[in-house]
């Protein structure tokens, strides 16, 4: 995949891409990055390319015409391109877009702002995706282009390694957006502090459930989801005669309550898909109702009949 990063200050990226995952990917040959300095498409002997806002205002501006010039210099004509500015006023980056952006193979433009931000015409006339990276205003638009660059590239077929993205896909605890669970590593006995004894028991449904048990930032509730989740994913599984359900995949940034199945008939000769996507909010189901145990934590079949039946009722009434 291919990046260009149009940026004030080109220097910024030389080391973060000499480190780590970045600098295997483009040793490798999987990705490569250009930065292109924006100050050479000045059109004047200072290199300047800022101006003073019209109707006033603190700060400068970068004009339109420099940047212009510096995504027409990376188009060729021949390949797709996105060209993507970052600004703390966009939608906030989440691990979902990065998924989409790694798995669409366009060549990247990331646009990088400074001063007071960028000319509204050229943002108009060129940027595709607009992103900010968090609910705080920074200098430039470097440190959000770096993080968005950081998070495509390790979701590429074959950048990270291939145990590690195997590890991701069996339990995907990272990508419910919860925080982790402690993790421990050698010693066993470290200052006197022993590692969770079920950690080294072994017994893999006994580790999986002390991890689901303590992600931090997790309610009772949304342990429950998961482990529904965990359990469903990537399958097809009988709703009723000849009737099969697939739970979609979860993604962070999008709300983990809801739950999303594609419902197919399946018999012996072929398997097709027979509705739109059909949705449930496992937070409006009283859940209460749904887990008989109350507030305890478990894979209790009370609460998956209760979301099965929940999806054959919706599915017979899209059948009406
Ligand atoms: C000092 S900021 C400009 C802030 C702008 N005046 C505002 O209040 O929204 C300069 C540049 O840094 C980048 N930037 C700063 N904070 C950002 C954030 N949270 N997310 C994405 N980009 C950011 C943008 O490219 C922006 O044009």
């Amino acid at each position: 995949m291919k990046f260009s990063i149009l940026t004030l200050f080109p220097d910024f990226f030389s080391s973060p891409l000499q480190e780590s995952i970045l600098k295997r990917a483009i040793e490798k040959q999987q990705i490569s990055v250009e930065t292109i300095n924006i100050r050479d498409f000045s059109d004047n002997s200072y290199k300047r390319i800022d101006a003073k806002p019209f109707g006033g205002g603190a700060g400068m501006l970068m004009q339109a015409e420099p940047i212009a010039k510096a995504i027409e210099s990376v188009k060729n004509g021949e390949e797709e391109y996105e060209v993507i500015f970052f600004t703390p006023s966009a939608p906030e980056l989440t691990q979902k877009d990065s998924y989409e952006l790694a798995k669409n193979n366009t060549h990247k433009v990331f646009l990088c702002g400074h001063y007071e931000g960028v000319d509204q015409r050229v943002i108009e006339k060129y940027v595709d995706k607009q992103f900010s990276v968090g609910k705080t205003v920074l200098t430039g638009g470097e440190i959000p282009a770096l993080l968005c660059l950081d998070s495509i590239v390790r979701l590429l077929p074959n950048v990270i390694s291939k145990e590690k993205s195997h590890e991701r896909e069996t339990f995907s605890a990272e990508l419910y957006g919860k925080g982790e669970y402690p993790q421990f590593t050698r010693p066993e006995n470290w200052r006197g502090i022993e590692v969770p004894k079920v950690l080294l028991s072994g017994n893999h449904a006994d580790i999986e459930k002390y991890q689901l048990e303590n992600l931090k930032n997790c309610s009772t509730e949304e342990i429950q989801i998961i482990i529904f989740r965990e359990k469903y994913k990537n399958k097809k599984f009988k709703l009723e005669k000849n009737i099969y359900v697939e739970l979609l995949p979860y993604f962070i940034g999008t709300d983990l309550n809801i739950l999303e199945f594609k419902i197919f008939t399946k018999n012996t000769r072929s398997i097709k898909l027979v509705t739109d996507v059909i949705s449930i909010d496992v937070n409006i189901l009283n859940f209460e109702n749904a887990n008989k145990q109350g507030n305890q934590i478990s894979t209790d079949v009370y609460f998956e009949n209760f979301i099965f039946e929940k999806v054959a009722s919706l599915f017979r009434l899209s059948e009406k």
